[in-house]
């Protein structure tokens, strides 16, 4: 009898150890967030995961007031994605980076399995020597006013971190232009990119924060973790998920 109380009463011990055990595990955390709708938590999202200033993140964020460093960043892993390219496949500006060339295939090809829909590389990498002529011709053409609505210095632009692509149908219908928004490539896109790691970069209501009028063609990837969160809360643009300052103009 004795031998069975003194048992009891070690589980009983046990148990509360245990129990506080788990507690102490389960315990919120001051980074947690709560449900308010069932009171359960969740670990909140690592925002410091990866850096927003190193060119090779692909968090990296880019914009008129956070140019590349060093400006001339050319990145190491360029590869050409599988999908219809609008320039031959010897063109530089056809590359990708691998995570992002792999990301793409993977959407177009859901496009195309799901929607039927052929969509094909406009442009990929820009070197900061090829974003000097882009540039260049777009001053030329509309004057540096309006230029820099549209088309980013050399060494800041999205497309030189090999992370970004201009997205059109394969038929070329609206090319780099404001209708690709409302073909059904466009739509597809928008509704779609988050589940393969990106984003539309530019929407026509965060010109004041990204500094760019609204490009539907524009995606930059930055991985699956990242775009799913996005979604999750409904933010669009990169500048307020990480807090960062909008960047409608340049510093000088
Ligand atoms: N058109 C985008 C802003 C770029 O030039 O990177
Ligand atoms: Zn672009």
């Amino acid at each position: 009898m004795r031998s069975l109380r003194r048992f009891g009463i070690i589980a009983i011990v046990l148990a509360v150890a245990m129990g506080g055990g788990v507690f102490v595990v389960n315990r919120k955390q001051p980074d947690d967030t709560t449900n308010p709708a069932t009171g359960s938590t969740a670990p909140s999202f690592d925002k410091q995961k990866y850096a927003t200033t190193d060119p090779v993140s692909m968090w990296v964020v880019v914009n008129k007031t956070r140019p590349l460093n060093p400006k001339t960043y050319a990145p190491g892993d360029l590869i050409i994605p599988s999908l219809p390219l609008r320039l031959g496949s010897g063109n530089g500006e056809m590359q990708l980076r691998a995570p992002a060339a792999q990301a793409l295939e993977a959407m177009a090809a859901a496009a195309q399995n799901e929607a039927g829909l052929k969509l094909m590389l406009a442009s990929g990498y820009r070197s900061y020597n090829l974003q000097v002529s882009v540039y260049n011709a777009e001053v030329k053409s509309y004057g540096q006013a309006k230029a820099d609505t549209e088309s980013a210095r050399p060494g800041y632009s999205e497309h030189q971190t090999g992370l970004a692509a201009d997205i059109e149908p394969a038929s070329r219908k609206c090319e780099v232009a404001d209708c690709f928004g409302s073909t059904p490539e466009g739509q597809w896109l928008a509704a779609n990119a988050y589940k393969y790691g990106f984003i539309i970069r530019y929407l026509p209501d965060k010109q004041g924060v990204t500094g760019y009028r609204a490009e539907p063609w524009h995606v930059r990837y930055i991985g699956t973790e990242l775009s799913n969160e996005l979604h999750k809360q409904g933010i669009t643009t990169l500048e307020e998920f990480f807090d960062l300052p909008a960047a409608p103009h340049y510093l000088q």
